[in-house]
């Protein structure tokens, strides 16, 4: 091939490279014009391969450089021409995925806490103010604790008032947070306590409007020289009032646990019949949300105290219960369902 012919390829080559629109095809006139088996390698450069070959001494030079010239010049005019393309296609897919950041964002599906965990922390917040440390104790609870220390020896007929699920003749879930007044006492003994405890507790109960296999408690035990009657009474007033505000009717009635004396529970007023009686008070107008009494003096000296010289009040509310009556809830089951449509209800509740 001559050189004006090479050149005139060189040209024809740079104005298809020019013409082509995007990276493909580009890349098609790479194959096509410049691939090992296109005019300009196998023809125009091959014919100077020879040339140089056979060439004088003093021409070689010079014909090597023209080579390298032509080789350069259409690479580099490929290598602009693909510079151009990818930019040119970097904006396009820039432009493509240009968002608009002052649109309003995409509203998330936000969880909602369940009320029994806001109304516990309002009790502990209560009772903290107020100077009582918080304890917690094993929710598989050993029956010396859970019942002997407690003053209800075994086949002691209170027991039958809180069966539970054993794991073996010794162990069960605890039926009560009660245990965690032993434990606590053991821990300091003859020394003024005062404390609450919330937890998780476990009964073979059916479950129904008001019961529930596993439910949770918040124990409270003051023992100190010279507690009375009086104050546990005003206590459970404060109490009632902080949770259900000064209208609700609060009834004590005279009650039995084995280890207070005298002992009572608690009723609030119905929230669903205001008293009337109904399907979910059994008729009563009432429902029990906590046992209360005097320390027995006999769980006192089991627990490492003079009687003589301590005397205490304790209690043990249910959590559920004060959250139904507090809410209107009719069923306890519901704080075991999961079912978003009752937790939301409670969002704006404790974002207060
Ligand atoms: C007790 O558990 C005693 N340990 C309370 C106590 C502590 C008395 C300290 C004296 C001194 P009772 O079994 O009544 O008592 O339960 C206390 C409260 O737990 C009840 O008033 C009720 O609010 C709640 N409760 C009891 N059983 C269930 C249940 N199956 N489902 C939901 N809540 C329950």
């Amino acid at each position: 091939m001559e050189r004006a012919e090479i050149l005139s390829l060189l040209s024809s080559i740079k104005e298809k490279i020019d013409a082509a629109k995007d990276m493909k095809e580009l890349i098609e006139v790479k194959n096509s014009e410049l691939g090992k088996k296109s005019k300009f390698m196998s023809e125009a450069l091959e014919s100077l391969n020879q040339l140089i070959r056979i060439a004088p001494v003093e021409e070689k030079k010079a014909l090597g450089a023209f080579i390298n010239e032509v080789k350069n010049d259409v690479l580099s005019h490929y290598e602009n021409k693909e510079r151009v393309l990818r930019e040119e296609q970097e904006k396009a897919s820039l432009l493509a995925e240009q968002i608009d950041i002052s649109l309003p964002g995409e509203n998330f599906y936000k969880g909602h806490k369940n009320p029994l965990y806001p109304i516990r922390d309002e009790i502990i917040s209560f009772f903290t103010d107020l100077g009582y440390d918080v304890y917690s104790g094993p929710e598989i609870e050993n029956d010396h604790y859970n019942f002997e220390l407690l003053n209800t020896p075994k086949d002691h007929p209170a027991r039958d008032m809180q069966d539970s699920f054993y794991i073996d003749e010794r162990t069960l879930l605890r039926t009560h947070t009660s245990p965690v007044q032993a434990r606590t006492m053991l821990k300091h003994p003859n020394t003024p306590v005062k404390m609450i405890a919330p937890g998780k507790t476990f009964r073979r109960d059916d479950d129904d409007l008001t019961h529930s296999h596993q439910f949770m408690q918040i124990e409270c035990l003051v023992v100190d020289e010279g507690i009375n009657l009086a104050h546990l009474k005003s206590t459970l007033e404060k109490f009632m009032h902080k949770i259900f505000g000064p209208k609700r009717t609060i009834k004590f009635v005279p009650s039995y646990f084995p280890f207070t004396e005298p002992s009572f529970e608690v009723n609030v007023s119905c929230a669903h019949c205001h008293g009337k009686g109904c399907n979910m008070c059994k008729g009563t107008g009432f429902i029990e949300v906590l046992g209360a009494g005097m320390v027995h003096p006999n769980v006192l000296r089991m627990c490492g105290y003079d009687e003589h010289r301590f005397s205490g009040f304790a209690f043990g509310v249910g959590v559920e219960r004060l959250a139904m009556l507090r809410y209107g809830i009719d069923d306890i089951r519901r704080f075991y369902q999961n079912d978003v449509r009752f937790l939301k209800q409670f969002q704006e509740e404790y974002r207060k």
